[in-house]
């Protein structure tokens, strides 16, 4: 049996290869460790995406959620594969307005935009404000009233359908003990939508939800969109109002692991499609337009990171430890979430897995285990260890602990393999430090000469 995902190869030199690059020289020329990004795979999912909600619904948009992996190189390739985007802070705004995204394609969510973050995405002219409380309403009323524009700000309003998807706690969303959202029992939802239809600045265009992440059992998306359709007929009831956009969120989950059992992307979208479009019909409800905003189901399994194996420590009788060049700071999921991985020494790709190894990460905490007990070809120290499907919550969660510079980006297609974000230098590290004059060695020294 395979021990690597369908969209990689074994070349002729026993490498692992992922769209025609060998990842050895993808590792020899771009250094160790490095994310890499399959462009084909990203954009077959773009378009598996499209393709399966347009077979499963009449009305549909795609959006990327850029909280997956976001940086100038994705928003381009988002923006040719005509998806909209989801972004969630002034930073991710930033990075898609420099990148050249139509503002108008862009959904702004978050459950605590600051006034500075709602402001600017009310100057960039975004499409649409995700409202996640009333405390926004406020917010944006204050601020719309402020700039004197006659245009209606579009918004959606976050709903907590109080439904538990079975996912890590961590990833679940959609329950109604969670910090997101209005929820739809108890009246919170209803008064939100009373106050946004109230406001003259805004105009209400329908609802969210997302219930959470790394969702393998499809079922979930149906029980919501069955409460999200009572609550439209309970709303149209209660105001008049007739929502346009009903915005699923994303959650569909990616393979980590071979005992992961998930449909294809397009069945998967079609089949969301589908159960809403049953949810509908017997209605008399006008069909919403379906959006769906997924980013670990577009990414994730695009993404292969290549570390170099350095350490290899074997404690007799009880585990051998295979010790590489990055960990938590590059992939935080594992002590996060407990997150599991599969992975194979990419120079010795073709070689039988023989033995049961831990990989750990290079930082100061017992924690920072990549890999528990994973079967590998035997490693040797200067191997190539590929870590499958980690092109979603990685990089865009890396952190600098231990002060390690954050890894290079690489997207291949074709045989090609450019940076899409460079690796971070020792000096960039150090670049937001400030030294106060009175910590500097020569202060107090020149003060006791005076
Ligand atoms: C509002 C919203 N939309 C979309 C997503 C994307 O989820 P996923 O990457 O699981 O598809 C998230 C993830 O947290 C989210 O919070």
């Amino acid at each position: 049996m395979r021990n690597i995902p369908e969209h990689f190869q074994i070349n002729s030199q026993g490498h692992l290869e992922v769209s025609g690059c060998d990842t050895i020289e993808l590792a020899r020329k771009f250094g160790t460790p490095l994310y890499v990004l399959d462009e084909t795979r990203i954009r077959q999912n773009c378009r598996d995406y499209v393709a399966g909600l347009a077979e499963g619904y009449p009305d549909t948009q795609v959006c990327y959620a850029g909280k997956a992996f976001l940086c100038r190189a994705i928003c381009c390739l988002m923006q040719q594969e005509g998806l909209g985007l989801d972004v969630v802070s002034g930073g991710e705004l930033f990075t898609a307005l420099k990148a050249g995204f139509p503002p108008e394609d862009i959904y702004f969510h978050g459950n605590n935009k600051s006034r500075q973050e709602l402001e600017f995405a009310l100057q960039s002219g975004v499409g649409c404000l995700v409202i996640d409380g009333l405390h926004e309403v406020e917010l944006l009323a204050g601020l719309t009233r402020a700039t004197g524009t006659e245009k209606r700000q579009r918004v959606l309003l976050r709903l907590a359908p109080g439904v538990e998807p079975h996912t890590h706690v961590y990833t679940q969303t959609g329950q109604e003990d969670s910090k997101f959202g209005l929820a739809i029992n108890g009246g919170q939802a209803l008064a939100g939508v009373k106050a946004v239809l109230n406001s003259p600045h805004l105009e209400l265009t329908g609802f969210h939800v997302h219930i959470g992440s790394q969702i393998l059992d499809l079922a979930s998306y149906g029980v919501t969109a069955g409460i999200l359709a009572r609550f439209l007929a309970e709303v149209r009831a209660e105001t008049g109002f007739t929502a346009k956009v009903l915005n699923l969120g994303g959650g569909l989950g990616i393979r980590y692991t071979r005992d992961d059992k998930l449909l294809p992307v397009r069945e998967a979208a079609g089949r969301i499609g589908q159960m809403v479009r049953e949810v509908f019909s017997p209605l008399d409800y006008p069909w919403p337009k379906l959006v769906l905003e997924p980013g670990r189901s577009i990414v994730g399994d695009a993404g292969v990171t290549l570390y170099t194996i350095g350490n290899i420590k074997t404690i007799p009788g009880i585990r051998k430890y295979v010790m590489v060049d990055g960990g938590m700071p590059d992939n935080p999921r594992v002590a996060l979430y407990q997150a599991v991985y599969e992975a194979v020494i990419a120079n010795k790709a073709g070689r039988p897995a023989k033995e049961a190894v831990t990989v750990a990460g290079k930082t100061c905490e017992s924690g920072d285990i990549l890999i528990r007990d994973i079967p590998l070809a035997v490693p040797e120290s200067g191997d190539i260890l590929a870590v499958f499907s980690t092109g979603a919550y990685t990089y865009s969660m890396a952190s600098n602990y231990n002060r390690l510079p954050r890894p290079a980006v690489v997207l291949v297609a074709n045989g090609q393999g450019d940076l899409i974000v460079a690796r971070e230098t020792y000096e960039q590290i150090v670049a937001n430090d400030l030294v106060p004059p009175r910590l500097c060695a020569e202060e107090p020294r020149e003060a006791a000469e005076g």
